[in-house]
Order: structure tokens, then C-alpha cells, then sequence
């Protein structure tokens, strides 16, 4: 941000239920943060999070990727609709759509995403079957800048959440799911405080904040 005085434009990409944004949405009114959320925007029509969108006022968008040939046709379409609304970020919240590089490029810096494992373990789909698979006793999720490698980038925030003897992949998916909330409405936060600065070793610095990594005991 340059202007401290205008808000934040945030546009938010969609695929399913839209549990993340409603979280970002709610955050920025309950925490009177000087952003906006310009638009939201599904690849899928029967998006149910575009419904609770509308429901609220806000103005959405579809970008059906079945009508594209290609990923590049989708990604340029894409594009033009973003670009309408001028963002100062893109927030993927659970946008199942991998990215061509050039669409990554055009939004380098601007591009965040939410994944629901401590990245850079477990990238991918199913990602806490993929934990309960590995064996590992801490779990969570991942706030980070996209790059063209996927599920991959400089992360901003990450929750740290422990597996449970019983887990399966849904019980595991709901604890995570609730600090996927906590942390995005964060690092959502420090994206509009302007505080967010990626360095030139690729890495984030969040100024006035020293700790990123948020632990949930169960
Ligand atoms: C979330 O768990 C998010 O982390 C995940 O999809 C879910 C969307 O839920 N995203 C990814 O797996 C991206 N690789 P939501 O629609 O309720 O926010």
C-alpha cells in the first residue's frame, strides 16, 4: 500500500464453500481494517460461497474454467476480471485451480494463498491424509506468497496443530480448518497494515510482529 488512507483492494478467488473468506470478510468489519474485499470471484457457478457472498453485498464474479481450452485462456480470462478491480493483493481462499507461471508472474508479490499443511511438507490434494499417512505429530496450515511452483512460496503465517491418536483426514481437517480462519484473518491483517515486505532472500518480514507460527493445543 502507498496510500495509507485508501483501502486496501483485495480480491478474493474461490472454487467451494468460501469458509476462509467469509472469515476474511468478517474479520475486516469486526476489526474495522481499511480493506476491501472489490470482489469475489469462483471458476464454478455452484460455488456456495458465492451465494453467502452476494447474501452480503458483495460483488461477485464467475470465470468458468470448463469454457477454456487451455490453462492460459482460463488464466487470461481470469486475469481481465481481476484486473477490473486493480487489487493491491489476490487472496486464494481455497482456489482449486493450478496457476500457469505467466498468471503467477503478472500478480508476483500480490498472489497469497492459504494450504492446509506446514508447507513445504505435504503440497498437493489431501493434504491431512497425506499427515496422518507421514506419521507426523504436528499438522496445521500455511499462509503464503504463490510462485510458480505449486503449494509453494515465502510464507507469511503458519498454524501449528497436533495430530491425535483416533485423527482421520476429517477430524484432522476440521481442527485445521478453525486455525486456517485465525491465521488467514492475520496475515489478511498485516497484509492491509502494509506491514508485509518480501525480502530479496525471498523470505517475509512482518513488521512489528515476531512471531508467525501460531500454536493450537488441543
Ligand atoms: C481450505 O482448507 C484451504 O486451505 C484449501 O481448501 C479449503 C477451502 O475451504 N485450499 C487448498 O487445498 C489449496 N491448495 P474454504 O472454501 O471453506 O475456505
Amino acid at each position: 500500500m502507498t496510500d495509507s488512507t485508501l483501502p486496501c483492494r483485495l480480491v478474493v478467488l474461490i472454487s467451494g464453500r468460501g469458509s476462509n473468506m467469509q472469515a476474511i470478510a468478517g474479520h475486516i468489519e469486526q476489526a474495522g481494517l481499511n480493506g476491501r474485499i472489490q470482489v469475489v470471484i469462483s471458476n464454478k457457478a455452484d460455488a456456495p460461497g458465492l451465494d453467502w457472498a452476494q447474501r452480503r453485498g458483495l460483488a461477485t464474479e464467475v470465470v468458468p474454467h470448463r469454457e477454456f481450452a487451455t490453462r492460459e485462456a482460463f488464466d487470461d480470462a481470469l486475469a481481465r476480471v481481476i484486473d477490473r478491480y486493480q487489487p493491491d493483493y489476490v487472496l486464494l481462499a481455497g482456489f482449486m485451480r493450478i496457476l500457469t507461471t505467466g498468471f503467477v508472474q503478472r500478480y508476483a508479490g500480490k498472489l497469497v494463498n492459504i494450504h492446509p499443511s506446514l508447507l513445504p511438507s505435504f503440497p498437493g490434494l489431501n493434504t491431512h491424509q497425506q499427515a496422518l499417512d507421514a506419521g507426523v505429530q504436528f499438522h496445521g496450515c500455511s499462509v503464503h506468497f504463490v510462485t510458480p511452483v505449486l503449494d509453494h512460496g515465502p510464507i507469511i503465517a503458519q498454524s501449528l496443530v497436533p495430530v491425535l491418536q483416533g485423527d482421520d483426514a476429517q477430524t484432522l481437517a476440521g481442527r485445521v480448518l478453525a486455525t486456517e480462519h485465525q491465521v488467514y484473518t492475520q496475515a489478511v491483517q498485516w497484509l492491509v497494515e502494509g506491514r508485509v515486505a518480501l525480502q530479496p532472500d525471498g523470505r517475509v518480514h512482518v513488521s512489528g510482529v515476531a512471531q508467525r507460527g501460531f500454536y493450537f493445543p488441543a
